[in-house]
């Protein structure tokens, strides 16, 4: 008999956080978040959301390129949809407790051009 899932066993993640680690052959012009330290970047923030508790509230995923190569590391945060370049795993600290905690977007690391946000900054905290 096929498991009933109702909508509240659904996880509820309350921020969903894409890191590029998408591979390309050595030489490729575009380059790769992969061969940027995208993959340490992931595993980096996963460690750290579970370390501060809130790997079940916060959900860190790898992503296929997100078309921003030219931008290092990319990471995308939703549901606010805050994108982010160059990411390193210096910058976790600060992404964690400000935007993914804090609710409030590292600016420093933003791309440019993101008018769907329309200048908002702030997005609500999370309670760890
Ligand atoms: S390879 Fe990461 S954005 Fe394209």
């Amino acid at each position: 008999m096929p498991r009933v899932v109702r909508f509240c066993e659904v996880p509820g993640f309350k921020r969903h956080v894409f890191v590029c680690t998408n591979e390309r052959p050595e030489g490729h012009p575009k380059g790769s978040c992969k061969a940027r330290g995208g993959v340490e970047v992931r595993d980096e923030l996963k460690l750290q959301l579970k370390t501060i508790g809130l790997s079940k509230t916060i959900r860190a995923n790898n992503a296929g390129c997100l078309d921003q190569c030219e931008q290092g590391v990319t990471v995308v945060v939703y549901p606010e949809q805050v994108w982010y370049g160059h990411v390193t795993v210096a910058d976790l600290p600060e992404i964690v407790e400000k935007h993914l905690v804090g609710g409030e977007a590292v600016e420093r690391l933003m791309l440019p051009d993101q008018p769907h946000l329309n200048g908002q900054r702030s997005f609500g905290k999370i309670e760890k």
